[in-house]
């Protein structure tokens, strides 16, 4: 080794060792389009450091644009869109359950030669128009859209440092579609937020650092870390949607390090919200909010903010060919949802399984569709509502409030119409009332008759006839507007 290769070798050492010290990755974040650039919205007051440790982590206060929102729309959008059979776990239930259905499909439509990463070629999405995707969404109500920047496969939706040959922009589709849909959805001034499996099943820095009981950290020094935070710095996500923690606890894939980071020094720190997949027995105890099990939605009021996850097609979050009509939420049962979810302090993420051709199948633009015709009509009592004292009365009538200037709105939901006698009687809201209080149908322009029976026991509102109600568009579930006096 001559003189000049030792001054090299010093001078390169150097230069790691002054970066490792640091916990950003040294990578470009500044980024060529101007809607990144924009200052965040100041959310959240009093700012404070966060030290990695939950007491302090779950101290921060949740960005009050979250619990506003309350609907958005989840995508799973990877290399098992293409194959589009089963589910989205298809390579774990092929390669390691050998799960016959999956082996034999197999068998069925390819040479024995073919593997899971071949796929990625026919993972087109050659009618993808991210444009076209965000008016859908925009005009279902929902006011953010989480997808899929990394499932369990581990391929990404834009060209990661860190995931060579295995990106979007790499092999199939040839697009970066993270950062297409981020400016699009932007556009349409909803948030967009990023879903991001921890654990791959394949990878071998992954399983290797399994092998030796997560003593080992390769795969989240070398991985994870970096390439969650270059997400970060290049889509400034406000929601971060973690997931596939279950097999290791919080401190192996550094989590509490990794939520004081984007809390305390993160370019999304004021906005952004976590939720609560960050290690093995964490789920549904930290975290900006709660998602517990898949498909949350228990039916009484939760403390802490949650988020019901949910799919249009009940039995997959990826898009499959082999869905039958039934298997779908109809809009009658998918705006049930969102009452159910909303009244008792949750949010709910609705997800759609696009097609490899990049498109959204009519079937769920439908239910979208329906979704938003609902809520521009009652979407007041829904926004920026919060849990009322009470959440329902039977199984047919929930409740949502809101804070007015001089009187507060109780919002009931009427999920099954009361086709035997045109009325509802409430028990929960006749104490609550008093002589200037007025019922309003939302999206109906006549005040609506009501009373009180037997001193207030009983409180009962009288539909308008049915006709007019289906003249006026309403349907799903029928919302009346009911302001009361502020309890001093
Ligand atoms: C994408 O969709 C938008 C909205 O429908 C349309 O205006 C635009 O022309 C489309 N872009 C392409 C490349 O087709
Ligand atoms: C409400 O729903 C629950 C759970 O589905 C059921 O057990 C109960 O009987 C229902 N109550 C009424 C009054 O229909």
């Amino acid at each position: 080794m001559n003189f000049l290769e030792i001054l090299i070798l010093i001078f390169s050492f150097l230069i790691n060792f002054s970066l490792s010290s640091f916990n950003i990755p040294q990578i470009v974040t500044q980024n060529d389009n101007s809607i990144f650039n924009k200052k965040p919205i100041k959310e959240i007051k009093n700012f404070k450091r966060y030290e990695p440790e939950w007491e302090s982590l779950d101290s921060r206060p949740l960005p009050s644009w979250y619990d506003d929102a309350k609907v958005g729309i989840f995508l799973h959008f990877g290399v098992y869109s293409a194959i589009s059979y089963g589910s989205e776990w298809f390579w774990n239930s092929w390669i390691n359950d050998k799960n016959p259905d999956y082996v034999n499909f197999m068998k069925r439509t390819q040479n024995p030669s073919f593997t899971y990463p071949d796929f990625a070629a026919s993972f087109t999405c050659e009618l993808f128009n991210a444009t076209e995707w965000a008016e859908i969404f925009a005009d279902s109500g929902a006011q953010y859209v989480v997808i899929t920047s990394k499932h369990h496969e581990g391929f990404t939706l834009y060209p990661s440092s860190y995931s060579f040959n295995w990106n979007s922009v790499d092999v199939g589709p040839n697009r970066n579609i993270l950062k297409e849909l981020s400016d699009a959805v932007r556009k349409k001034s909803m948030k967009f937020g990023i879903y991001y499996s921890l654990y791959e099943w394949f990878n071998r820095m992954y399983l290797d650092d399994k092998f030796h009981a997560f003593f080992k950290q390769t795969y989240v020094n070398n991985k994870v870390w970096p390439e969650l935070q270059e997400i970060i710095h290049l889509f400034k996500p406000e929601v971060i949607w973690s997931d596939g923690e279950w097999e290791a606890p919080d401190g192996y894939w550094k989590s509490k390090e990794f939520l004081a980071w984007l809390y305390n020094d993160s370019p999304v720190k004021e906005t952004v919200v976590a939720n609560d997949r960050w290690g093995m027995g964490i789920l549904c105890k930290h975290g900006d909010f709660y998602t517990c099990t898949d498909r949350y939605n228990p039916g009484v009021l939760q403390e802490h903010k949650f988020e019901n996850a949910m799919t249009i097609d009940k039995k997959s979050w990826g898009h499959r060919s082999d869905a039958k009509i039934e298997d779908f939420y109809t809009s009658e049962e998918l705006i049930k949802e969102i009452i159910t979810t909303i009244a008792i302090n949750g949010n709910i993420l609705i997800n759609v399984g696009p097609t490899k051709h990049g498109t959204i199948e009519a079937i769920f633009a439908d239910r979208l569709r329906d979704m938003g015709k609902w809520l521009r009509i009652n979407g007041k009592g829904i926004y920026g509502s919060r849990p009322w004292k009470y959440q329902k009365e039977g199984n047919s009538t929930w409740f949502t409030m809101k804070n007015g200037e001089e009187r507060d709105s109780v919002f009931i939901f009427v999920i099954d119409y009361p086709y035997d006698t045109n009325t509802i009687v409430l028990k929960t809201i006749g104490n609550y009332i008093d002589d200037k209080s007025k019922v309003k149908l939302l999206g109906y322009d006549e005040d609506i008759e009501f009373q009180l029976i037997d001193s207030k026991s009983a409180f009962e509102i009288k539909f308008p006839e049915k006709r007019f109600i289906d003249k006026a568009g309403l349907f799903a579930a029928w919302t009346f507007e009911i302001d009361i006096p502020k309890k001093n």
